[in-house]
């Protein structure tokens, strides 16, 4: 067995938590920082970085302390080393080094996705490789074969916006108000999801990705006709989002031979209807559907602990000369898609 402090500051939430190999979650804090970025509608680079200079360090400080665990007890120290935002990934994996420096315990340098990709494994004992996964967060919409440890198959990606990154900028429009994702949500169960006829990027296509750039075009025009209520344009959009994200699914659930379960990870996995209608799509094909509970979903440093556990133990661990990287694709052989490259 061994026990892992893990660190996560590559957007917003800046976090901290100490897990075991064998799933047990010892401690986890997080901190977010929904306040210092509201007034700007979204998250600022510069203005995270500094909030998780200030607020990392006392954050480690409550996890061992809440566990009663001594530095010199973890096995080793897990931080996302990316993608991200570069300032906050190189806050977390600097803070990581310096640990391990001084506790002389090895760093394990940990792909955010790979974090979010492997949670639903710490929530579910049952949940075998192989497995689709949806992964769905403000930065990025894939669909992967999970294969094992580090073995991740790209079967599609978005070839402009990430669906989080759609819910929020369509919050932003509607004036809504952020985080994007909840607000909608709230919003759509009062509204009519076939009110505003929208559009759907992609359903039906041969190919296997995913767009979302021309439907947050299509509320935005639907704004300004002034003919619809924000809530009907809350509750369509969120139909179309729902629609997408299945056709897509279905066609590479279709293709992936093999997949033992269907798989939902990241922060848009949170909302309840995306997860209702993924449960039915994972019926229809005779697989069970797991999704982590939602405080996984989101970042949290719980998942990056996890992923760093499953890599220790496999000997995979890291020089203090890794890069902190912006860009950090999990499966770098993947083909680039139409038009894509920025997200990937
Ligand atoms: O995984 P995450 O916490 O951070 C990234 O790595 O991106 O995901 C954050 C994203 C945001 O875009 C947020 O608006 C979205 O997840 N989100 C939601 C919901 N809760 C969070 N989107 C739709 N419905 C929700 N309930
Ligand atoms: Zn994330």
């Amino acid at each position: 067995m061994s026990l892992i402090l893990g660190i996560e500051s590559s957007c917003d939430e800046t976090a901290a938590a100490l897990v075991t190999s064998e799933r047990r979650i010892l401690a986890h804090k997080l901190a977010g920082q929904e306040a210092e970025h509201r007034p700007y509608g979204g998250v600022v680079p510069e203005i995270a970085a500094r909030a998780h200079v200030e607020i990392l360090p006392s954050l480690i400080e409550d996890v061992l302390a809440e566990a009663n665990v001594d530095l010199g007890e973890v096995d080793a120290i897990a931080a996302t080393a990316g993608p991200g935002l570069i300032g906050g990934v190189m806050v977390g994996l600097v803070t990581a080094k310096g640990l391990a420096l001084a506790s002389g315990k090895p760093l394990v340098a940990v792909n955010h996705l790979e974090g979010h990709a492997l949670s639903p494994m710490l929530a579910q004992p049952s949940l075998a490789f192989p497995y689709l996964l949806l992964l769905v967060s403000g930065g990025h919409c894939q669909l992967l074969f999970v294969e094992g440890v580090g073995r991740y198959r790209r079967l599609a990606t978005t070839i402009d916006d990430a669906a989080g990154e759609a819910f929020d900028k369509s919050a932003k429009l509607l004036g809504l108000g952020f985080p994007g994702g909840p607000s909608v949500e709230k919003a759509a169960a009062n509204g009519d999801p076939y009110a505003v006829p929208l559009p759907r990027p992609l359903v039906g296509s041969a190919e296997p990705h995913f767009s979302f750039a021309g439907l947050k075009s299509a509320v935005l025009r639907a704004k300004e006709s002034g003919r619809h209520s924000a809530e009907d344009i809350a509750a369509s959009f969120q139909q179309a989002v729902v629609d997408c994200l299945l056709d897509r699914t279905k066609r590479a659930l279709d293709a992936a031979d093999g997949a033992k379960a269907l798989v939902v990870a990241g922060g848009v996995a949170a909302n309840q209807q995306i997860r209702g209608a993924l449960t039915e799509l994972a019926a229809s094909h005779g697989l069970p559907f797991v999704a982590p509970p939602l405080w996984l979903c989101t970042d949290n440093a719980a998942m990056i602990a996890w992923a760093g556990a499953l890599r220790f133990e496999q000997g995979l661990v890291d020089g203090l000369e890794t890069p902190a990287r912006a860009r950090w694709p999990l499966d770098p052989n993947a083909e680039k898609a139409r038009g894509a490259g920025v997200k990937a």
